[in-house]
């Protein structure tokens, strides 16, 4: 039985909605536990299916996890397994950030090779290079990673690629620098808040990091960690896209919990395009009327525009007054919902890594297929600028990474309607 979103024009969207704990935090903070033999509690982890895959994963690893609500509780203790295995690494590529701490707690690991996916190729060169430089011998077998070393040594670490830093490979090199011999220095390490919130869970399990947040972090390794009661960050992508959502169906919307630090190149590409944003205590407020004006975004690692909400903008600029260039410089070939959006209307060309949005008066009411996550997104918000019914399926993925998109969308005033496919007519 699959689900599919039926949506219709939506809008003005009023009311306030509150955002879930980030996805792309809770993620390498879970495996984060795997550093240590005692339990520890993360509260305000969204509930979504990559959650649960990690869940599952540190199952395997000898973990304990249950979760009432929104608190996760940890618990290291069963026989520990040193092996991530293919179904769950080819479920979610994040998995692959549980290599650093396995590989610092254990002295190896056995971690299947993530392939490459929808977004693109993403290749792993710079997580390797980092645990190399700790000393950890890394070879290929069978389609793993098979990696050994104990004890790592700290060094110092540039984790600079083609495209900048690496979010996951930052996170791998640090949760295996916590617990090396001596200091470890990565330089070009991701500034992005997910990073400041691993940072700051590692520092309540006992460990010494400066830096965190800057492109140079310095982590003093300690002999062992304790388990610790972290608070996972608000999600400033699914927060950005409520706030998209807003300025795209107009109306006024308070986003509880959405901090503006963690936001400032959307407010600034938003208000750009036309709508009101005000920091309210805890919460920004969207208001906007009318069309969206054009605007050009270039997706950059954080403090840039994020290549997480660069779909959901391609919605809103296929409806805005004008021409847009939309450019990807953190994954060319993120793109995927092009063809989609042009489904419902959307004049959208491609050029290399940039994207040409000639910004229609209302798009029109068509089936689509989410291809990614972030593009699940996008349709919706699509959908709710377009004339007639809109057919999402593919909510699988949806439902990797947003914690009841739709319900919330529909409590601001969006159409929007679940149905299985055993209850459609
Ligand atoms: N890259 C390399 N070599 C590496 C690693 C990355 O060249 O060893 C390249 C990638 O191909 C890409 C760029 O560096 O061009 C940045 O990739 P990064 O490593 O930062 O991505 P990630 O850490 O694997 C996380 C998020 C993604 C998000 C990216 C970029 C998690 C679980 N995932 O992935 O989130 O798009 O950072 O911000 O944190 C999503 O939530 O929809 C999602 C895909």
């Amino acid at each position: 039985m699959t689900d599919k979103l039926l949506i219709s024009a939506s809008g003005p969207l009023r009311g306030t909605v509150s955002v879930n704990g980030a996805k792309n935090a809770a993620l390498p903070i879970m495996a984060a536990c795997l550093l240590t033999d005692e339990p520890s509690v993360i509260e305000n982890v969204p509930q979504v299916t990559d959650v649960l895959t990690m869940a599952e994963m540190l199952r395997r690893l000898g973990v304990e996890v249950s979760f009432a609500g929104d608190r996760a509780t940890l618990r290291p203790g069963g026989t520990p397994g040193t092996e991530a295995p293919y179904e769950l690494v080819s479920r979610m590529r994040a998995s692959i950030c549980v290599l650093g701490p396995l590989l610092a707690k254990h002295g190896r690991a056995r971690v299947s090779m993530p392939g490459g996916c929808v977004i693109g190729a993403r290749p792993i060169d710079l997580h390797l290079k980092g645990l190399q430089a700790l000393g950890a011998r890394i070879t290929v077998e069978h389609g793993d990673l098979v990696a050994r070393g104990s004890p790592l040594r700290g060094a110092r670490v540039h984790l600079g690629g083609a495209f900048g830093s690496s979010v996951l490979g930052t996170a791998n090199v640090m949760t295996a620098g916590v617990l090396a011999e001596g200091v470890t220095v990565i330089e070009h390490a991701a500034c992005e808040p997910e990073i400041v919130d691993l940072a700051a869970m590692l520092s309540a399990m006992g460990a010494r990091i400066e830096g965190q947040g800057s492109p140079v972090i310095r982590i003093e390794g300690v002999p062992r960690l304790r388990g610790a009661r972290h608070r996972i960050i608000p999600d400033r992508i699914e927060a950005g896209t409520l706030m998209m959502a807003a300025a795209l169906a107009g109306g006024e919307v308070r986003v509880e919990g959405a901090r503006a630090e963690h936001l400032g190149a959307v407010i600034d590409k938003l208000s750009e395009a036309g709508a009101q944003i005000s920091k309210l205590n805890g919460a920004l407020r969207v208001q906007a009327k009318g069309r969206p004006q054009a605007v050009d975004v270039t997706t950059l690692p954080f403090p840039g525009f994020p290549t997480d909400l660069q779909a959901q903008m391609m919605a809103l600029m296929a409806v805005s007054r004008g021409v847009s260039v939309l450019t990807e410089q953190v994954y060319p070939e993120r793109f995927m919902h092009i063809a989609e959006l042009c489904r419902m209307g959307a004049s959208i060309a491609r050029e290399g890594a940039s994207a040409v949005v000639k910004g229609m008066t209302r798009l029109s009411g068509a089936r689509v297929t989410a291809p990614d996550l972030r593009a699940s997104a996008a349709l919706i918000l699509a959908g709710m600028a377009a004339d007639n019914q809109t057919e999402v399926t593919g909510l699988e993925h949806l439902e990797r990474g947003y914690q009841g998109l739709e319900g919330r969308l529909t409590r601001l005033g969006a159409k929007i309607r679940r149905v299985s496919d055993a209850a459609a007519p």
